[in-house]
């Protein structure tokens, strides 16, 4: 039932991989990407951390890997390997690739930042998720829609009259921040503490470190705290909603509901960070595009915008790798054979750039409709926060293009740096020029 396509294509000895993880690729993994597609489509590669991973390029495989069962996302279910010729191997390549920063096993970090639902399996997947579908619903959030509004124009307000900013830590970083503090029902007076946390996680790529650790042990303590005060004093805010939703019984406790508020902050903040700024930058490289979606919502239209945030979430989306995935047994992946504990990274943004799934899939082309990206991602454990992210999204580009429509890059593309780590795709930073408006 599960065997994946029959063709085997396999790297010819003759052939070099490209390098992986340099500064290089980070700036502009797609012609990596491709090679991979084509020659070695489920590649074992070895991550900076020195861990090995199969890293999964093609559309079809990538689909299917996000909803294989057997592919958990436990980390106690890796497992490395041992034998000799894997560690003459890695003693071979342990030497290169180090620049996209260092990221091991989630395990090492997972205690504090990916437990939940993105580390669990079925059933307990099923019950948390089930749990807390009924307190993040659509309605919940269409409601919050004017609030994404007020943001996006407040901030813009802060800079419109300099004629110049860098989006992403003045708009692109605030705005998701500031959104879900607000869901969540975290106090006004408190969310400049929540801003200085989540800059020190973007800044450090979420990595166990000092700082870092520090900064999510003040949120996961205060998101704890703010749990066991709304328990006494329920209200229409999402924690609220998190203790309030039962379930055959069924609750989350007061620890569970504060986790479940810290993940949904974590997978919320960073992704929608990356989705303005890589969309923002995308934007800027493509006038054309550009000035057809600044034509259409001059008129009125925001049909533009809503495919188009889709395209630019396949074109170069927030998420370059799924989560970490592990094989529960031996298995047949894109031709390869996959062991047990082995780690599956599904690349997303190969995926999404596939030509067996997408016409002309390097082009941005905001209009395409026939888009099933993986952006997402696919199966149980697609995102759970998708309609919070289009409703960020549209309302974060759609406000920029309209607030400042002569806004172009300040700095050569070839300036500009990219976020270290292995899971996401995100600027540093991307400075903007515009003639200057008052408010
Ligand atoms: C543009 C922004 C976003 C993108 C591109 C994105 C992408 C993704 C992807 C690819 C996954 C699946 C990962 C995997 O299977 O390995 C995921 C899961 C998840 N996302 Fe998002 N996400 C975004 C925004 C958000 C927001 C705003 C929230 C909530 C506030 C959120 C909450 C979650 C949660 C809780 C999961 C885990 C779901 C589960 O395991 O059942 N995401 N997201």
């Amino acid at each position: 039932m599960h065997d994946y396509s029959a063709e085997v294509p396999q790297s010819s000895p003759s052939v070099q991989a490209p390098e992986l993880f340099t500064w290089a690729f980070a700036a502009d993994p797609y012609p990596a990407y491709a090679w991979l597609r084509e020659h070695s489509p489920v590649h074992w590669a070895a991550l900076p951390s020195g861990v090995n991973a199969w890293l999964v390029t093609r559309y079809a495989d990538a689909r299917q890997a996000l909803a294989d069962p057997r592919l958990s996302k436990n980390p106690a279910r890796h497992r490395e390997r041992t034998d000799d010729e894997e560690r003459a191997r890695r003693s071979a390549t342990s030497k290169s690739a180090h620049a996209k920063g260092k990221v091991g096993i989630p395990g090492e970090r997972s205690a504090e930042l990916m437990t939940h639902l993105l580390n669990i399996d079925p059933p307990d997947h099923t019950r948390l998720r089930r749990l807390v579908s009924k307190a993040f619903t659509p309605r919940r959030v269409a409601e919050f829609a004017p609030r994404v509004q007020e943001l996006a124009d407040r901030l813009i307000d802060s800079f419109a009259n300099r004629g110049e900013a860098d989006l992403i830590h003045e708009y692109a970083f605030p705005l998701p921040i500031y959104a879900i503090c607000d869901m969540l029902g975290v106090p006004a007076e408190d969310q400049d503490d929540f801003r200085d946390w989540a800059g020190m996680m973007l800044r450090h790529g979420g990595g166990p470190r000092g700082g870092v650790a520090r900064s999510v042990k003040k949120m996961r303590g205060y998101l704890a705290d703010l749990s066991h005060r709304k328990r006494a004093d329920l209200g229409d805010d999402l924690i609220s909603g998190l203790i309030r939703a039962g379930d055959h019984g069924e609750h989350l406790t007061e620890g569970e509901a504060a986790a479940m508020a810290f993940i949904l902050l974590f997978a919320g903040f960073e992704t929608t960070v990356n989705l303005i700024g890589n969309g923002t930058y995308a934007l800027l490289r493509n006038p054309d595009q550009r000035a057809r979606l600044q034509q259409a919502l001059d008129a009125g239209d925001t049909t533009l915008l809503a495919t188009g945030v889709e395209e630019l979430l396949r074109y170069d989306g927030p998420v370059e790798l799924a989560t970490w995935r592990f094989a529960t047994e031996p298995m047949t992946l894109g031709g390869r054979r996959i062991a047990t504990g082995d780690p599956v990274l599904v690349v997303l943004a190969a995926a999404d750039r596939d030509p067996e799934r997408f016409r002309d899939p390097d082009t941005l082309d905001l209009s395409r409709n026939d888009n099933p990206h993986l952006g997402y991602g696919h199966g149980i454990h697609y995102c759970l926060g998708a309609p919070l992210a289009r409703l960020e999204g549209q309302a974060a580009l759609g406000t920029l293009l309209r607030r400042l429509p002569d806004m172009r890059l300040a700095v050569e593309p070839a300036d500009l740096r990219w976020r270290g780590g292995l899971i996401m795709r995100g600027l540093r930073t991307l400075p903007v020029e515009f003639t200057p408006r008052q408010k």
